[in-house]
Formats: structure tokens, C-alpha cells, sequence
């Protein structure tokens, strides 16, 4: 699509804990649209991360909309909670939800953007029967768990599968995609129709985050 302005979202997982409130005023002022958190249960996936007090405080450091990735089994018992800290888009994941239309229409009930995250060897049309009720599809690029994985390129015709569905169902939703991302291959990821770039490593593991993103921009800037 033309003039599309693709929204990075740097995933907070890569960033310096200790340093936490420097690091998101500094990824805010290097021009980032979301804040990419990851939530990991330790069961869901072989990790464990954070949780609603982190999302909480987050909330207090940025007015950037913080979009929050549950990677965890029984998501529904965690929304509300998650909406209260002061997430705006609260992605679950289809493999996690045994009801997903009712998960989804949870989410925006209780006022946020309900998102859908499929791993890598989940088919795309598990999503069909619940577009309707999506505000954003996550795609991810490695399996969850861990930052700093590498891309699986095999997955680009996926990204650009979901891009057709979602277009032919005129689908409001974002197209967001997740894992292994930086400078070197953002370009690949929006050419196979992403809306929405997650990138952790790629941005927090490099010595000038202005500079890196105003560098992600330039290689998906439309010709
Ligand atoms: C993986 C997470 C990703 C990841 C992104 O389980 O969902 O958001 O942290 O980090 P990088 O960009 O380093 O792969
Ligand atoms: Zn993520």
C-alpha cells in the first residue's frame, strides 16, 4: 500500500531494567508509536518476565499507547487486570484461548484494543471465523519466549497471506509482526504488508536508538 506509515514498536524486553525510566523517555524521543511489552508466565512459554506492576508503572512513565503481548496460558483470569495497569491494546495469544470470541469481546469491553498473536507454526486460518472481533494481529517471526532470536524467514508469505485476508475482509484491524526484527530486515516485513514493526534487540542492543529508528524508517519509506 502506498504512503503507508509503518508504526515500530520497540518491545521493552531488551531494555536496560535497571535504567528503565531513561530508556522509554529515550525510545518516546527517538520517535516510537508503541511501547511493546512482553508479559511471560513461565508456562505459556519456558520464561518469565513481568507483570501488571511494570505495565502500571510504564503507564506512568509515557503517554505512548503501551501494547501489551500476553504470552500466557489462561489469559482471561489476567485482562482486567492488564486494562486496569493501563494497557491499551492487550494481545492474547489463539493457542492460549480455549473461547477466543469471548476473550476478545472481554477486552474491548472493558474499554481496550483486543489483539490476536499466532506462533510461527499456527495457520493463518484459525484467525478467519474471529477477524470481526480483532483490533490487531500479531504475527510472530520467532518462537515467543525470548528476545534476541533470530527471524525465521520462512514466515514472510504468512505475513503476506494475513495482509490479503485481512484487506479482502476489509478488516480495520493492525497487522502487527514480532520477533528477530531490526534495520537489516524491516524492510522484508513491511513489503509483506505489516502495519506495525516489533523490534527489541534491534533497538535497545544498539548504541543510538534516534538513529536506529530514523535508519528503519529510511528502508520502508515508500520510493
Ligand atoms: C518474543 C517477544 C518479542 C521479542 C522481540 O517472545 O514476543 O516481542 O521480545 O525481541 P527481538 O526484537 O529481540 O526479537
Ligand atoms: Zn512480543
Amino acid at each position: 500500500m502506498k504512503n503507508k506509515r509503518i508504526k515500530i514498536a520497540p518491545s521493552i524486553l531488551a531494555a536496560d531494567f535497571s535504567r528503565l525510566a531513561e530508556e522509554i523517555k529515550a525510545v518516546e524521543k527517538a520517535g516510537a508509536d508503541y511501547i511493546h511489552v512482553d508479559v511471560m508466565d513461565g508456562h505459556f512459554v519456558p520464561n518469565i518476565t513481568v507483570g501488571p506492576l511494570i505495565v502500571e508503572t510504564l503507564a506512568r512513565l509515557t503517554s505512548l499507547p503501551l501494547d501489551v503481548h500476553l504470552m500466557v496460558s489462561n489469559p482471561d483470569t489476567q485482562l482486567s487486570t492488564f486494562i486496569k495497569a493501563g494497557a491499551k491494546i492487550l494481545t492474547v495469544h489463539l493457542e492460549a484461548c480455549r473461547h477466543l470470541h469471548r476473550s476478545l469481546t472481554e477486552i474491548r469491553k472493558l474499554g481496550g484494543r483486543a489483539g490476536v498473536s499466532l506462533n510461527p507454526a499456527t495457520p493463518l486460518c484459525l484467525l478467519e471465523p474471529a477477524l470481526d472481533y480483532i483490533d490487531l494481529v500479531l504475527i510472530m517471526t520467532v518462537n515467543p519466549g525470548f528476545g534476541g532470536q533470530e527471524f525465521i524467514p520462512t514466515l514472510l508469505p504468512k505475513i503476506v497471506q494475513a495482509r490479503k485476508l485481512m484487506d479482502k475482509r476489509k478488516s480495520p484491524a493492525e497487522l502487527e509482526v514480532d520477533g528477530g526484527i531490526k534495520v537489516a530486515n524491516i524492510d522484508l516485513v513491511a513489503k509483506a504488508g505489516a502495519d506495525v514493526v516489533v523490534s527489541g534487540s534491534g533497538i535497545f542492543q544498539t548504541p543510538d536508538y534516534r538513529a536506529t529508528i530514523a535508519a528503519m524508517r529510511a528502508k520502508i519509506a515508500p520510493k
